[in-house]
This record gives C-alpha cells, structure tokens and sequence, in this order.
C-alpha cells in the first residue's frame, strides 16, 4: 500500500516537487545521435532547430569502447550548446549495465538543469522506475536541479509489455512509452530480423473462391506485427496523461513504408516517433502534424457548435458532443505546433 498523499511528494530532500501534468510541447520527433562521434557533435547547432527532441544516446548502438566518450559528448552539449527550444533527452545504459551508475550520476550532476528526460531501456515493471525515481530525486537534490527530470519507459521485453500498466502508473514522473522492437521481438522469439515495420509473412488471406484450387484469386495483405502492442501502449500512456510514441524503424531508405507506419502510429494516439536518420526528421514532422485540411475541418465543427452539445449535420457527417471532442484533439494539437513553429501557423492559418 503507497499513501496517495506521498505520490506528489519529492522522493529525497531537496528534490523538486513532481509534477501533476506531464508538459506536451512539439514532440514529433526523438532524434537519436551518439556524441562519442566528434562529426555529429559538430553538427549539433544546425540539427537542433529541426528537430523536436534531441537525445544523446548512450546504450545500444554505441560501442562499448565509446560510452565514456558518448556520455562526455552529451554533457558538453548540455553545458555548451544553445538548443532553443528542442528539447535534451537521454537514453542511458540498461538497469543491469556497468555504465548505468556512471550515466544518472554524471548526466544529473553536470547538466540535470538541461535535461527534459530520461529513457530508460529494457523496462519491466515497476520497480525499475521506482529504482531510477529514488535516485533522480537524490541527484537532483544533490546537484540543486530545480525542475523535475522525467522518465520515459522503452518497453522492449515481453515482461515490459505485461507490466505496461503499472509501469504507466509507477511514478508521476513518466512521460510517455516507445517500444523497442527489435529487442521486444528477440525477448518473444518473433521470427522478425527487422527493426519495426511488417512483415511479408505476416498476413491475412481472403476466402477460397475455387475450392478445386485454393491458390486461385486469393487477395492477401501484409499485416501489422505491432498493432496490437502500440494499441496498449496508447491506452496504458494516455490513461495517466502520459504520452505514448513509436520507436524506431530501421528499415532507412524505405521512406515510404516509415511514413506508413509512423501514420498509422499517430492515428491510433502517438504523438511522435523516433527518428534514426535525417531522412526521417522531415517524414516525423509531416506525419505527426495533423493535415491542415482536416484541421480546417475540425475548426469548422467546433466554430459552428460553440458549445459543443447537441446533433448537428456539417459537410453531411453527423457531428455531436464526441465528434466535438475529436475536433478539439486536432485543432488544440494544431495550435500547440503553431504556437512553436511559424511553418506550421502559417500551413493551418493561424499566424497571430
Ligand atoms: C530499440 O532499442 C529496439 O530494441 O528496437
Ligand atoms: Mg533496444
């Protein structure tokens, strides 16, 4: 049993308070670089106002011999660089790693002040949160960090995902999900090499038409293997006020089918994705931002019915208090975007 009262409380003296809203700025897209990698580092001051998140990655993917140089990479981006308004994440080593210890308490203790959140990876229930909270609380009272430096869970065990609701409802701390498919599939022995995506052998068939030959005028679709799981996540992040994300798509010149998936991520409730190349930055952003015709659409509804009661009919579609609602996500995420990025005011027309 946890007293409610103690969930809103600092967990070390000194720590700031939690928060009770978890902040929703542009999010659309968690551009991952290792800083071990002195180009990239250089690169920073122009990537930065591209993207909606930055995050200095410290585990998988960057090699053993340069976590140390990774981590020295994020903390003088931190310290030294100017990122505007994109913000700093982190994904630091997993819970069981030697490098782990070092990432929270160096990265806290140098730039905690800069840093929006962490990701933790290969989380499986609660009590890994409930490990990173205590201690966040104790770096962050140590270094006099005064905003509260968020979680994010990457859900990449079988584990992970059977626990995702207690994992959702662990800390006020956790800002949102992704999955990591390529380690969820290994840890439930899928028979996918890929990163994220579909699959040709995973599909559906329609009925037989000639039971003589049953390969005959037979329409098969390729399926998606995450539905079901990215479905959950939504439910599991959004139930809390958290906020639920696509992780990666390794498949880097298939540009086509990462906007297929990262669309279909957002229609189901993501508000963004990772992204592993700059070929994906620009995919995030379009997909992610809502049409501007079906924003022009939703401020219609929502003009018309002021209120936001009753049955009305517009462009011949029924609209009432639900569809109002529905409205109200896309205009309200419409405004957010414009209010930060005069591209997209100038797309929705909504310049001030
Ligand atoms: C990412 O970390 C993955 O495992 O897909
Ligand atoms: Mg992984």
């Amino acid at each position: 049993m946890r007293n409610p009262r103690d969930f809103l409380k600092p967990m070390a003296i000194g720590a700031p308070e939690p928060l009770t809203e978890i902040p929703f700025p542009p999010s659309r897209m968690i551009h991952f670089l290792d800083f071990s990698n002195e180009k990239m580092l250089a690169k920073v001051p122009q990537i930065a106002p591209t993207v909606d998140i930055l995050l200095g990655n410290l585990e998988d993917a960057v090699p053993v011999d340069r976590k140390e140089a990774a981590r020295a990479g994020l903390i003088k981006v931190g310290r030294d660089i100017d990122l505007g308004g994109t913000q700093l994440w982190t994904r630091i080593n997993s819970l069981e790693s030697p490098w782990v210890l070092d990432d929270l308490t160096q990265v806290v203790g140098e730039i905690g002040h800069k840093l929006d959140v962490v990701m933790v990876p290969k989380v499986e229930g609660p009590w890994d949160i409930h490990y990173v909270d205590r201690l966040l609380a104790q770096l962050e009272a140590k270094a006099g960090v005064t905003k509260p430096i968020l979680i994010h869970a990457i859900l990449e065990t079988a584990q992970g995902v059977a626990n995702l609701e207690e994992i959702a409802c662990a800390s006020p701390r956790i800002q949102g999900m992704s999955f990591g498919p390529a380690d969820l599939a290994a840890s439930r022995r899928m028979k996918t090499t890929r990163v994220g995506g579909g699959h040709p052998g995973y599909q559906s068939i329609s009925d037989p038409v000639n039971t003589e030959d049953f390969t005959e005028g037979r329409q098969r679709f390729q399926q998606d293997p995450w539905h079901y799981s990215i479905a959950r996540m939504v439910d599991a992040c959004t139930s809390v006020g958290a906020l639920p994300f696509y992780g990666p798509f390794g498949d880097i010149k298939d540009v086509v089918a990462c906007e297929v998936q990262f669309r279909a991520a957002f229609l189901l409730g993501c508000v963004g994705a990772w992204s592993l190349h700059p070929a994906q930055i620009d995919i995030a952003k379009k997909v992610f931002s809502p049409d501007p015709d079906e924003v022009a659409f939703a401020r219609k509804v929502i003009e018309a019915i002021p209120d936001g009661r009753g049955v009305h009919m517009i462009d011949g579609k029924m609209q009432d208090d639900a569809t109002w609602k529905q409205c109200k996500v896309m205009v309200d995420l419409a405004e957010m975007l414009a209010s930060r990025d005069p591209e997209m005011a100038k797309l929705y027309g909504m310049e001030s």
